[in-house]
């Protein structure tokens, strides 16, 4: 595939490529990538226009929503309700999943979103991202159910993330390998620039919240201890996808473990860390809870949570057997 391929073409080579990808979706994903030029242009402007500053509001986590997280929720649920591939949308900004309205017709798949990951580092012009995940859906009727939603990281068809950083980036899998792409603001297209991304086996970079350390586990803290021994470098942005971007493509592992005040982490299992380890598997990588894959956890709530250990195999093998021991 030639570099600069837009992903246009790329989805239909893909296509025709992978008799099982059938390309149902190919016009959703097309909208996903839609959804993500308008927020890139948004994010891009933020600190010009009154859009930046807080909303006011509590989310579901108790944490305050930013007009730009909401903005962003509405953009993805305005472009791709009418799309007629989806039944419904779930997104850690919303309670509840949203319905597709009986105005627009209706398909078999979900849709579950992290709109705006890293939203606290919008005013201080660090990448941001959006991350999303699609399932078939599974019930029968009119309306999405929460067993349409409550599915294993394992049944995804999709998943992937935009990142809103230096150039904005959007990086998918459809259990294909994983692909990136990076928009051309001259155009407006995203191209081809990243084909068949493979995470290094072993990597130079842990990422973890180094200021949680007096609530951590004796396992995270033994990890930690010998990571720095090995002379792995620090790197932690505080935005997910950002961090999870750089490892991806360098070599690393994330950590966002269980503490004495997060008993189940920080990150949510179905707009986090499942999306995030599909990803990280199709690039022969790694995402764990410490205990088992991610990609087998059956979720039992829509927004919970989970310790999240992502990025390089060999990096989340030692973390998981500091963290078991
Ligand atoms: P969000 O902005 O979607 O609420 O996500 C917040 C995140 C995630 O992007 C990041 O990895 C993590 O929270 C950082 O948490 P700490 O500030 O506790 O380290
Ligand atoms: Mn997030
Ligand atoms: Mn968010």
């Amino acid at each position: 595939m030639e570099l600069g391929t837009s992903f246009t073409q790329f989805l239909i080579d893909q296509q025709r490529k992978y008799p099982s990808a059938t390309g149902e979706f190919t016009s959703l994903l097309s909208e996903i990538a839609t959804a993500g030029k308008v927020l890139s242009r948004e994010v891009n402007k933020a600190g010009l226009i009154d859009i930046l500053g807080y909303h006011g509001k509590l989310n579901v986590h108790g944490e305050q929503v930013q007009i730009l997280d909401q903005f962003a929720n509405d953009t993805f649920i305005k472009i791709l309700r009418h799309t007629g591939h989806l039944i419904g949308i779930a997104s850690e900004e919303m309670d509840d999943p949203y319905q597709i309205p009986d105005a627009y017709p209706k398909g078999k798949y979900v849709f579950l979103m992290d709109p705006l990951d890293g939203s606290s580092n919008i005013d201080v012009n660090i990448s941001i991202g959006s991350i999303f995940s699609i399932y078939h859906r599974k019930s029968v009727g009119a309306h999405a159910t929460m067993e349409d939603f409550l599915q294993k990281g394992r049944d995804q068809v999709c998943a992937g993330y935009i990142i809103y950083g230096s150039s904005t980036m959007m990086v998918y899998t459809t259990g294909f390998g994983v692909h990136g792409f990076t928009l051309d603001p001259s155009i407006g297209e995203f191209l081809l620039s990243h084909e068949s991304i493979r995470i290094p086996s072993r990597g130079s970079i842990y990422s973890i919240n180094e200021g949680n350390e007096s609530l951590w586990g004796d396992g995270v803290r033994e990890y930690v201890r010998q990571v720095k021994k090995e002379g792995k470098s620090a790197r932690y942005v505080g935005s997910l996808v950002a961090d999870f971007h750089r490892n991806l493509l360098k070599g690393g592992i994330f950590l966002y473990p269980a503490d004495a005040k997060n008993k189940n982490g920080k990150l949510r299992l179905l707009y986090e860390a499942s999306p995030l380890a599909f990803i990280v598997e199709q690039a022969q990588g790694k995402g764990s809870n410490g205990h088992q894959p991610i990609l087998d956890i059956v979720p039992e709530k829509l927004h919970q949570r989970v310790p999240l250990i992502i990025g390089s195999s060999e990096d989340v093998e030692a973390a998981n057997a500091c963290i078991a021991s």
